[in-house]
């Protein structure tokens, strides 16, 4: 019997051509079924399992919240939805931290789940080393360096970084030392475009950028800010491609006031029963009545 293993249509090859041919990456966030399918079916290159999850599906006020077992939820219902686009799952927060043999055993499990790769956060001696031993046994691993969610309590806040050419070149460098690691590309968070830019010119691998400016090789946004679902907090890099929010609303109120007019269900939307039934519940309640009467 022959056994062909099923590569997604974009691949970790595809993202290091486009880098190379100077073609954007393009990359959004995607939590269900539904929004994987038709994000895939649009033609983006990637999908994202942010852990970002927490706050915009799960109501939490940050990213820290999530857990391996919503990660792993999440990123099976995406990779359902999403039959030819490159899915990376985020590790959540401490899943990769504890040790090297956990962050490998739970990177596995989101791979087992459907994902191509999966993101984690920083560049510390740590982290580099299940950057390694991740990519040693075929987990492809996305970078994150900039502002990093799941450090929100040490940053003090979400805050732009690398705001002057010392910090850029820290995180050029912290980039650099993941690429040698084995990372196969790096998403840039909160960081000013030229310092984006410096970083995307001095690495080999593809730099995906969220509030990184124009000249990163790709781009994320999260799904529930472009689609105007998520009304909480408007970052001032999401740019709104719909109002979904008001369309929800919109259609919930017209639910609402349907049911209540009498409107709902019409009689395109209910089911019957043939006439014979009919006759035999008539008979089965006149023979109650009667039986009521006499027992009187
Ligand atoms: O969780 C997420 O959505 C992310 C993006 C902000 C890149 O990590």
């Amino acid at each position: 019997m022959s056994v062909e293993a099923k590569l997604k249509d974009i691949t970790v090859s595809t993202f290091a051509k486009k880098k190379n041919s100077g073609e954007k990456i393009t990359m959004l966030t995607a939590y269900d079924y539904s929004t994987a399918k038709y994000f895939d079916e649009a033609g983006v290159d990637s999908i994202l399992v942010g852990d970002s999850v927490g706050m915009v599906v799960l109501g939490y006020d940050s990213t820290i919240h999530v857990t391996m077992e919503d990660m792993v939820t999440f990123t099976s219902a995406v990779t359902r939805g999403a039959k030819r686009c490159l899915v990376v799952a985020d590790m959540p927060f401490m899943s990769y931290h504890a040790s090297v043999e956990e962050a490998v055993k739970n990177a596995g499990m989101l791979m087992r789940s459907g994902a191509s790769a999966v993101k984690l956060e920083g560049a510390t001696d740590h982290i580099l080393n299940v950057v390694k031993r991740c990519v040693e046994s075929g987990i492809p691993v996305v970078g994150h360096l900039g502002f990093t969610p799941q450090y929100l309590n040490v940053l003090g806040g979400y805050k732009i970084q690398a705001k002057s050419a010392q910090k850029t070149e820290f995180i050029l460098q912290q980039a650099l030392k993941l690429q040698e690691a084995g990372a196969f590309c790096v998403v840039l968070e909160m960081v000013p475009e030229e310092s984006a830019k410096y970083i995307t010119e001095n690495l080999n691998i593809p730099t995906i950028g969220i509030g990184a400016g124009r000249y990163t090789d790709g781009q994320v946004l999260v799904a529930d800010d472009i689609l105007g679902k998520y009304s909480d907090f408007k970052p001032k890099f999401a740019r709104k491609y719909a109002n979904l929010n008001s369309i929800i609303k919109e259609a919930a109120s017209n639910y609402i006031s349907d049911v209540n007019n009498g409107t709902f269900p019409s009689e395109d939307e209910v089911f019957h029963l043939d006439e014979a039934s009919c006759n035999e519940l008539r008979f089965l309640r006149e023979a109650e009545k009667s039986e009521l009467s006499c027992n009187k």
